[in-house]
């Protein structure tokens, strides 16, 4: 613990990935300052529900990011060392029924926030990516929640497509892991890639650079567990519902470059995880 308190802003606090965030870095001493707008993708009660048990220990702004008057002053209010970004719409096929939604959301506040920083020279910030993580908490509308539903009710499981797309899954602690240890992680090269991952580096000072990158290499399912949990999470996999029309047949998280980067690997296999 630093004998200065770092302070903290976190978006999107009060949900699955954001609550357990909190909780790490409160335990690592921070002062928090979490925005959050209780919004109704999934059952607002859960969020309140997921930040119960330290509400009593934070700054808690209830609103909307995408309020560049709100976000102002809450940047104007209080001196952040580090922000972590984890405030979004998230869900793909709802992003196509409303994408206009997901763009003010996604994008626009995002940038909302990085103006923040500018303006007060915030110089750390740590924003969520892709891939798919679960856990304790774990939204209602992911697949393992949403399997499990159906298990209950006696129901069949949606295939989505044609049953073949795969996807990396990743316990929470493991993501939480990652993302204290990319608030600690200082950059000395910033690099872009695109969907191709042709690559455009520029030598750098600046904040971290922490991200899954989703692509279209197959990989093994050796590689999440042995036996039973491989069999598993191949079904699993098979039951999650990738966008038909990309033909998206698996996609992977780079964490092997996030720990190179930052020193923290996955530990918790499915098995594990999941029960
Ligand atoms: N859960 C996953 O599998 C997964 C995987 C990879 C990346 N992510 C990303 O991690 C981040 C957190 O995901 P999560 O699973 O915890 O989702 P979540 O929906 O549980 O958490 C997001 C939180 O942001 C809040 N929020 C949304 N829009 C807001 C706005 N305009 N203003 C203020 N607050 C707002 C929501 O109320 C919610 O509490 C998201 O960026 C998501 O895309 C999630």
């Amino acid at each position: 613990m630093s004998a200065t308190p770092e302070k903290i802003l976190v978006t999107g606090g009060a949900g699955f990935i954001g609550s357990h965030l909190c909780e790490a870095l409160l335990a690592d001493g921070a002062e928090l300052v979490v925005i959050d707008d209780f919004n109704d993708y999934y059952n607002p009660a859960i969020k309140r529900g997921n930040i119960a048990g330290f509400r009593d220990r934070i700054t808690m702004v209830e609103g909307d990011i995408r309020d560049v008057a709100l976000v102002d002053s809450v940047f104007a209010s209080h001196k952040f060392d580090k922000v972590f970004h984890l405030a979004a719409r998230a869900g793909v096929r709802p992003s196509i029924a409303d994408p206009r939604l997901y763009v003010s959301t996604n994008i626009d506040s995002t940038l909302n926030l990085l103006e923040g920083c500018r303006a007060t020279g915030v110089k750390h910030f740590v924003f969520a990516s892709s891939s798919s993580v679960y856990g304790p908490r774990q939204r209602p509308d992911l697949a393992i929640s949403k399997f499990t539903r159906l298990i209950l009710d006696d129901q069949p499981i949606d295939q989505y497509g044609d049953g073949s797309a795969a996807r990396d899954c990743t316990y929470v602690e493991d993501i939480i892991r990652g993302v204290m240890a990319a608030g600690r992680y200082t950059a000395h090269r910033l690099r872009f890639r695109n969907r191709q991952s042709r690559r455009i580096s520029r030598e750098h000072a600046g904040p971290a650079d922490l991200r899954h990158r989703g692509d279209h290499r197959k990989k093994s399912q050796d590689q999440l567990a042995p036996g039973p949990a491989r069999r598993r999470a191949a079904h699993l996999c098979r039951c999650l519902k990738i966008l038909p029309p990309l033909r998206l047949r698996a996609r992977n998280a780079a964490a092997e470059r996030a720990g190179a980067l930052c020193g923290v690997g996955e530990k918790t296999t499915l098995r594990k995880g999941s029960q």
